[in-house]
């Protein structure tokens, strides 16, 4: 009996400690939503389909889907430039650093997800060591 309870005891324990966790680290989609209209929108749109010509698409944007995690945390935090092409369209823009400083590692990498999610189908986590890797590695160089 007491054997029993004690297994029972372990497994309540044990999917508290689950569930809590996945609350702690779920993406919330509503969150990300609300930071990406406020910090990106204003160029690349509500619908993340941008400007022809101006601000590239991130919705389904080869660059995005080809690109890799960190260079494209590296140009949200440090801002990017240069000749990019982004399907098939070429962009010769600036980026500036247009992100809030003050967001949270873990506030920056829930946008990447929230684009690669909701705007590309894609489902890579991005965590906030991602971050800490892409502030390390400091700005890009302009594109050529
Ligand atoms: C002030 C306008 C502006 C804001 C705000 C802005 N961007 Fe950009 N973004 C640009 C421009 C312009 C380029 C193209 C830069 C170039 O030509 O090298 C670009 C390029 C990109 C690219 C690479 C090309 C592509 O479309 O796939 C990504 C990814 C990106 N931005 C993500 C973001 C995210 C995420 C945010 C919000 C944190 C953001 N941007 C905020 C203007 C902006």
């Amino acid at each position: 009996m007491l054997t029993f309870q004690f297994a029972l005891s372990i497994a309540l324990i044990t999917s508290f400690v689950f569930v809590s966790l996945t609350i702690l680290y779920a993406y919330d989609k509503e969150r990300a939503k609300k930071l990406y209209i406020e910090q990106c929108s204003k160029c690349h749109r509500k619908d993340g389909r941008g400007i022809k010509g101006v601000y590239p698409p991130l919705k389904n944007s080869d660059y995005v889907q080809k690109g890799d995690k960190i260079e494209l945390l590296r140009g949200m935090l440090f801002g990017r430039s240069g000749k990019i092409v982004v399907n098939g369209e070429v962009y010769y823009g600036v980026m500036l650093t247009e992100i809030d400083q003050k967001l949270s590692d873990e506030e920056v990498a829930m946008i990447l997800e929230f684009v690669y999610r909701e705007f590309n189908n894609m489902d890579i986590p991005v965590t906030a060591q991602d971050v800490v890797k892409a502030r390390k590695l400091g700005k890009l160089p302009p594109h050529k």
